[in-house]
């Protein structure tokens, strides 16, 4: 178990969750939106308790989806159309919606995870707005949002690939201060891994890399963009962005995307199913859909997704 002067230590090196205690600073709230109400309460928390049996308790801000919108002036013409057509799509208050959730998390939890799409595409304001709320410490995952140069505009277009990725890996690299395919970081004798499915699957390496995570044989929360789907989340997901196969019919909704890609693809499909027998994995903390729901996974694993933080959505989970 790391102590916490160690905890700390690794921080410095960069790490997958950022002490809250060790967050930067922030301006105070902004009172200009809901003011009559209370302090934190612009923000809508869910709540989630995962009983591990840990000698020390402790509890997580989980966050996803922020779809941060900033271009400078002096960004080419691409990413000022994007920011005025995205911000309008996000709202405009995704950087204060990330301020509240830092704020609220200094103030009431242990650590930070956000599970990727912080940015909505790659520009050098988003990039500086990445290292100035997490610093030299975050906080999780990849999502598919990070890899996109110019969204729609993308030169190349955008493919769901790992070449694709490669483009703009070795940059996504130098800006988040942790291995962006996959990453491990254990507080408190939890092992949170990160990891990079942002299209919906993993990799051989990916594989590789997570067994060796599990021969240290403690707890795992596994933190990622997409979730592993399971009927009850596809139904979800459905639901809200398409509008169609209400949950009450009880027929599901014919498998696509995402869902579809997890059966079709041997390695994800030989993974997740591996996965759904390591009794080792207590948890698995993901976004993507800007939904928040929850099923369990495995007879071990519960999974849980939180809406977009963008909408000032957060869930704290208590590991107790
Ligand atoms: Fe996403």
């Amino acid at each position: 178990m790391l102590n916490r002067r160690d905890f700390l230590k690794r921080m410095a090196a960069g790490g997958a969750l950022v002490a809250t205690s060790q967050l930067p600073a922030v301006a105070e709230d902004n009172p200009a939106v809901f003011p009559q109400r209370g302090k934190y309460e612009r923000l809508s928390m869910s709540y989630a308790v995962v009983e591990i049996g840990l000698e020390k308790a402790f509890s997580v801000l989980h966050i996803s989806d922020t779809h941060l919108t900033a271009a400078y002036f002096h960004e080419n013409e691409k990413k000022q159309q994007l920011t005025q057509k995205r911000t309008t799509t996000f709202g405009g208050r995704q950087e204060e919606a990330l301020r509240d959730s830092l704020a609220w998390a200094r103030q009431h939890v242990d650590y930070v995870v956000h599970t990727g799409d912080i940015i909505d595409w790659q520009s050098e304001a988003n990039f500086d707005l990445v290292k100035k709320y997490f610093g030299d410490g975050l906080i999780g995952s990849m999502g598919n949002h990070e890899f996109s140069t110019d969204m729609w505009l993308s030169d190349p277009k955008e493919e769901r690939t790992e070449a694709y990725k490669d483009n703009t890996r070795a940059k996504l690299q130098s800006i988040y201060p942790f291995n962006v395919k996959l990453y491990s970081q254990v507080v408190n004798g939890v092992n949170f891994v990160t990891l990079d499915d942002v299209y919906g699957y993993v990799t051989e390496e990916q594989v590789r890399l997570f067994k060796e995570e599990v021969k240290k044989k403690l707890p795992i929360v596994l933190c990622m963009h997409v979730p592993f789907f399971t009927d009850t989340l596809w139904r979800a997901t459905v639901r809200f962005w398409t509008d169609k196969g209400p949950l009450a019919s009880g027929k599901l909704p014919a498998i696509t995307g995402d869902y579809k890609k997890q059966t079709e693809d041997p390695v994800t499909h030989d993974f997740i199913a591996y996965l759904k027998k390591e009794r080792l994995l207590r948890c698995i903390l993901a976004g993507h859909e800007h939904i928040t729901v929850e099923d369990q996974f495995s007879p071990t694993c519960r999974q849980y997704l939180v809406a977009g933080n963008f909408l000032f959505h957060g869930r704290e989970v208590l590991f107790v």
